[in-house]
């Protein structure tokens, strides 16, 4: 049996929800787009092409913004490609993941299914094969009114409005020698110094996102940013961090304590961004952009999933890294999630990688149904209940040894405080494969006065922790309620099944 108490005080905040946290990612990768949110002739298809039954799930899963179109793709990409009639745009090779693009689905298409699904878009430019010229012409052809070159372009191809986009990365993982125009730091810093420059001048609204590190493994984590912030701290406005997890080798307690490991790479980009602020004797703050998060069995994939094999034919849409989640890989998400949220005050923007089909919260076929795999649920009840203030946690847990993380906190939680509403949610995770969890909560300057809601994501009744929602069986997973919530005269206390993920919303009153 684990237990914890976990100690709230209204008075002790970390910020105010940063609502782009709840962000998502669509790359011109395997069946993300193709198949995915597009697919012409499909049953459920709208006039544009759209599936109304993903853009359903889309809209329950609730991301307040989507980046797009890349991810290693982008690297290659030429914007131009996609826009325009659709029987005009040329059939590309994309080297990165080894397809044909057939370019049917560009930017006026993503902006228009971006409206549908009531998203912000997150626009990634090429700093991998091009570089200032082609960023300025594309900031142009999205932003300006008209009476320009690139504007009365877009207009011509049917968008008579601005796009408007505000957030733009500076190209994607290009301290990877897989990337497509890989580069030293020293050359992106510049590269990324310049054209941020440039866009700014055609736009000085947009918010710009320097590329980080791929990983917290990389050989050059640390020394990459300090670099690339050295040149390009006065014209950025967020640096990057891109990470995936997996369980290695049976290794579950290490697997379900990876939030640690994700508390701690944030915690190292935010000294070195702040080292580079203070050697620079500069006074705005840089913060971050975690754009691309999730588990990811990249170990072990099949040989239908290795994208750079040359022998294999060329195909429009393969399908590419469809993992099937399971029970714990949901608890893990969980966590992922309550780590973003507790670092609030300097992680702006997080976008889980990636929406539909690869690796992904909601799968398709072509041609058949749409269905919720089991991280659906802890983002889509957070990316809807985390609303005003980040409070800060004081959480005593017992602890389970781990081979990677050390001892682990059996319990993990975050939770947030909506004045205007009166509701406080906290989202509380039991790392313990074997027995239930017992939480009390000490709240400070608040009284819970009731609950509203109390559900929980486990292990089902005729399941494992291996049980994923597969399409024969779509819904196997899911949220139950919570029974073992006990608020008795303000003092509470909730009972937590073995592995598991819960979301409680009280109504509270200050006190
Ligand atoms: O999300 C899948 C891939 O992972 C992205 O294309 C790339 O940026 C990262 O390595």
């Amino acid at each position: 049996m684990s237990h914890a108490r976990i100690t709230i005080d209204r008075d002790f905040s970390i910020a105010d929800v940063p609502r782009r946290l709840f962000g998502q990612f669509v790359e011109h990768m395997g069946r993300c787009v193709y198949t995915g949110i597009y697919e012409p002739g499909h049953p459920a298809a709208d006039a544009r092409g759209f599936r109304t039954d993903v853009l359903e799930l889309v809209r329950e899963l609730g991301p307040t913004v989507v980046r797009y179109p890349g991810g290693n793709f982008v690297s290659g990409y030429r914007w131009e490609d996609g826009v325009g009639p659709v029987a005009d745009r040329p059939v590309r090779i994309d080297g990165a993941w080894h397809t044909i693009e057939t370019n049917a689905f560009g930017l006026h298409e993503f902006m228009d299914w971006s409206r549908e699904a009531e998203v912000e878009v997150m626009e990634a430019i090429n700093l991998g094969t091009r570089g200032v010229e082609e960023a300025r012409a594309l900031v142009e052809y999205a932003n300006h009114p008209g009476g320009t070159y690139w504007s009365d372009l877009r207009r011509r191809n049917g968008a008579e409005d601005p796009f408007d986009i505000k957030l733009w990365c500076l190209g994607n993982e290009l301290d990877g020698p897989w990337q497509i125009g890989h580069k030293t730091a020293h050359e992106y810093g510049r590269l990324a110094q310049e054209t941020a420059k440039a866009m700014k001048l055609v736009d000085p609204t947009i918010e710009l996102v320097a590329v980080g590190s791929s990983s917290r493994q990389m050989p050059t984590f640390g020394t990459w940013e300090h670099t690339v912030l050295t040149h390009a701290y006065d014209e950025v406005d967020y640096v990057s961090m891109h990470a995936y997890y997996q369980e290695h080798d049976g290794d579950v307690a290490s697997f379900l304590g990876d939030a640690v490991d994700m508390d701690a790479f944030i915690d190292g980009v935010v000294a070195t961004i702040d080292a580079v602020k203070a050697a620079g004797k500069h006074t705005r703050q840089v913060d971050i952009s975690f754009d691309e998060w999730n588990v990811w069995y990249q170990s072990g994939l099949d040989s239908e999933d290795q994208p750079h094999q040359v022998e294999k034919a060329w195909r429009e849409h393969p399908r590419l890294i469809e993992d099937a989640y399971n029970v714990t890989d949901a608890v893990v998400v969980g966590t992922f999630l309550h780590s973003l949220l507790r670092h609030g005050d300097r992680v702006k923007i997080a976008n889980q990688a990636q929406l539909v089909n690869v690796i992904a919260p909601i799968r398709s076929e072509e041609g058949g149904p749409a269905w919720r795999q089991t991280i659906f649920w802890p983002f889509a009840r957070m990316a809807r209940m985390a609303q005003g203030r980040i409070l800060r946690l004081a959480v005593s847990s017992t602890k389970t040894p781990t081979t990677r993380h050390g001892d682990v906190d059996d319990v993990d939680a975050v939770a947030t405080w909506d004045e205007e509403s009166g509701r406080l949610a906290l989202f509380v995770a039991n790392r313990s494969l074997d027995g239930e969890a017992t939480v009390d909560l000490d709240l400070y300057g608040l009284r819970a006065t009731a609950v509203r809601s109390a559900e929980v994501l486990t292990v089902p009744e005729d399941g494992d922790r291996l049980t994923a929602n597969l399409v024969g069986a779509p819904d196997a997973v899911g949220l139950r309620p919570l029974d073992g919530v006990a608020l008795d005269d303000g003092a509470v206390r909730l009972t937590l099944p073995a592995l598991s993920w819960s979301a409680v919303e009280f109504d509270v009153a200050r006190s």
